[in-house]
Order: C-alpha cells, then structure tokens, then sequence
C-alpha cells in the first residue's frame, strides 16, 4: 500500500515527531471507507472544521521568570490518577483499524497511564479490553433495551471501570454524507461485542445510498431519552458519572444538579449537530456555569499538547483524545497509541515550560486571548 514521506512508523525508520505525522501514516494505509468512517463529520462538516480554527484562534500568553526546571502533568479525573489530563475518548468498533481493536488501544492507554474508555458498541468485549489491565472507565449509549443497559452498567462495574460515561448527544446518528457516499458497511468480521448475541445484522447489511452503521444505530438507541433517564441511571451505580455531549450551559447545570460527576463539552468531534459550536468556544460558559461543583473535559479537535494547554486555560480539568489514538492504532497497534499519548505528553510538558507553569493548577491560572479578546 503506498506509504508518504514521513509515515513509516510501523518501520521504525522514520520516527512520528507530531500527532499528523500518524494521520498521514493512517491515511495512507487504511481503506478509503474506513478511512472516511474515521475522519468524516455531519452534514457540510462546518462543526468539524470549526474545532479546529476555533482551537487556532486560542493564543496563550506565556508567565516568564518562573524559575522552573520541570513541569508535572499529573492529574485526578473522576478519582482516577492519570499521568496526563486526558482519557481516550470512546470510540466505535475499533477492529475496524486493527485486528486487536480496543485491546490494542487500552494497551497503548496502559503505556502512558491515562484512562482509556470503553465504547457501548466496541469491538471488543468489556471483559476482554479489562484483561488488559489499563484504568477504564465505560461509556454508555442509550438503548431502547433498558434491561441491557442495566446488565451493561453491572458488567461495566465487575470489569473494574471506575466511571460511567453517558453519552446524550446521539438521539440519532448525524447524516454523514462521506459515508452515505460509500454507502459505509461493516465487515462480517466486525462484532458489537459487548451487544451479543444480538448481533449487528443491519450494520452488515449493505442498502443502496445508506449508512449500515446509521441503520444499526436507528434500530439499537432510543432517541426519546431525557432528563429523568439521566436520574435513572444515577441511581443504578455509584460509579461517577460523567455526562458527554453538553454545549449548552443550561444543560450543564441540570446534569450537575442530578449529580453529574463530570461533563463532557463535545460536539462527537462534529459528527452530530452540524452547525454546533466549536467545543472549545463553548467550554468557557459550560465551566462558568457548573462553578467547580463538578469536573469539566472537553473534546473535539485536540491535537496536540498546545491543544490541551488551551482547554486547561479555559478551565478544563482535561480532554478527550478521539481521532488521534486511532491513527495510531492503525500505524503501529498498541506501539502506535502509546507513541500518539507520549507525543501530546512531551508537547505538553513543554508547553507547560515555555509557559512558565509547573504544574496543571498553573495552567489553569493562563491568561487566553481569544480572537482578539482578553481572557
Ligand atoms: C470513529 C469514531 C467513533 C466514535 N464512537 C463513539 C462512541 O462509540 N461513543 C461516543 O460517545 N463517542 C464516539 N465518538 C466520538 C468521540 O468519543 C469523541 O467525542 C470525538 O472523536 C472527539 O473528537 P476528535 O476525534 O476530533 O478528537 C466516535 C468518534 C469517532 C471518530
């Protein structure tokens, strides 16, 4: 398969020196579907590309003189020790990348010692990716089968996650027009593994000028869902529960207000609401609003540890890494994540540096200027 400039890291030859450099290597090796399936947003993907420049437009402005020799990037999500403030966004059937899948990436999450969390619809089990051995945490999708969710959250718990991730932005899939194009089907070999054995019948099944994985998701998740589910489940565990998918303050402050341990400010990496803000412009209101009375992540276009500096800044406790740990994983399986994970750590421990910040709690206290205005 042909390989660009720069993109050998399976090889060893050329070593990635940023986050791109696996992109590219990612780009150039998987099928141009799965590769569409990974990168593609909804609709005019104006939310996708909006993460990005909205990130650019976030300049930093460096402390001097703080007579420090080396930054500590340590930091506690949800009660989780974590050597970086991030955790591996979950993310949908990821043997679609690598043989391994999820167990590739939980290896790669292990190296670097950051939670790595497990998709509802992974392709590997729950109980195969905790043989691993990495923090976990499980993220949950709302299924039509409340019986199964339970049994999930029960699962979830006696594999050793230590936090129950909803997600409350897919009532249904946003229309992806890349892969209504490739009429985007998954392979047989490609299992729902913690839904078994119901099986995955219509996201194998190929329909002219549609979405098999839409289709699933159509027929799998109820889009009724609301508020008063979100207290159902959070009298189901006394895991903490992070709710992923809030742009809207108002939304922050009800799931605070039901004993939300956390939030999540996303856009699913602009595969949703076409047209929704950029995560990182909406952050600011989302941490105004909650007051400290709960954590706040973010993601949606992190892409570097400069990256993650901007949202901490902004008043994140930490991001999600989506995207990214999958082009990894298809370059170099579990090498290939951890390679990812270290990247983002040595940007951020030197952007900690050139910022005049030892530790995250100073990076909080950054100055931002954003678009112009002081921050
Ligand atoms: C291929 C792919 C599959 C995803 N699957 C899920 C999922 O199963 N559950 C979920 O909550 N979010 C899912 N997401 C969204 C991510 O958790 C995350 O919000 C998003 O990828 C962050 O944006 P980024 O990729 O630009 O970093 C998925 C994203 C991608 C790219």
């Amino acid at each position: 398969m042909a390989q660009q400039p720069g993109a050998q890291a399976d090889a060893g030859e050329t070593r990635p020196v940023c986050v791109d450099d696996l992109r590219q290597s990612a780009a150039a090796r998987l099928a141009p579907a799965v590769w569409d399936f990974v990168a593609g947003g909804s609709g005019t993907e104006s939310t996708l590309d909006a993460n990005r420049t909205a990130l650019d437009s976030v300049s930093l402005v460096p402390r001097v003189l703080a007579g420090i020799e080396k930054t500590d990037t340590g930091a506690r999500l949800l009660g989780t020790s974590a050597a970086l403030p991030l955790a591996v966004a979950p993310m949908a059937y990821q043997c679609l990348l690598h043989p391994e899948g999820e167990r590739a990436a939980a290896q790669g999450a292990l190296a670097a010692q950051v939670p790595f969390v497990v998709s509802t619809i992974s392709s590997r089990s729950l109980e195969e990716i905790a043989e691993v051995g990495a923090p976990l945490w499980f993220q949950l999708y709302w299924l039509r089968d409340r019986g199964r969710m339970t049994e999930l959250i029960r699962r979830a718990e006696q594999a050793g996650c230590q936090a129950l991730m909803v997600t409350v932005d897919v009532p249904i899939m946003g229309r992806r027009l890349r892969d209504l194009r490739n009429e985007f089907t998954l392979p047989d070999w490609i299992r729902c593994a913690n839904l078994e054995p119901d099986g995955l019948s219509a996201a194998h099944a190929h329909r002219p000028s549609e979405s098999a994985v839409a289709a699933h998701t159509s027929i799998a998740f109820d889009s009724t869902f609301g508020w008063s589910d979100v207290e159902w489940i959070r009298a189901q565990t006394r895991l903490p529960l992070v709710i992923k998918g809030v742009l809207d303050p108002r939304d922050a402050e009800t799931a605070v207000r039901l004993g939300a341990d956390a939030v999540v400010v996303s856009n699913h990496g602009g595969r949703q609401l076409d047209g929704a803000p950029a995560s990182v412009s909406a952050l600011p209101w989302v941490v105004e609003a909650v007051g400290g009375q709960c954590q706040v992540l973010m993601d949606s276009g992190v892409r570097s540890g400069t990256d993650i500096l901007r949202a901490l800044a902004l008043g994140a406790d930490g991001v999600l890494i989506g995207r990214p740990v999958l082009w990894g994983l298809s370059t170099a399986g579990a090498r290939g994540v951890a390679q990812v994970l270290s990247i983002l750590r040595t940007e951020l421990e030197e952007a900690l540096l050139l910022s005049g910040c030892a530790d995250l709690e100073a990076a909080r206290t950054l100055r931002t200027l954003v678009a112009g205005a002081r921050g």
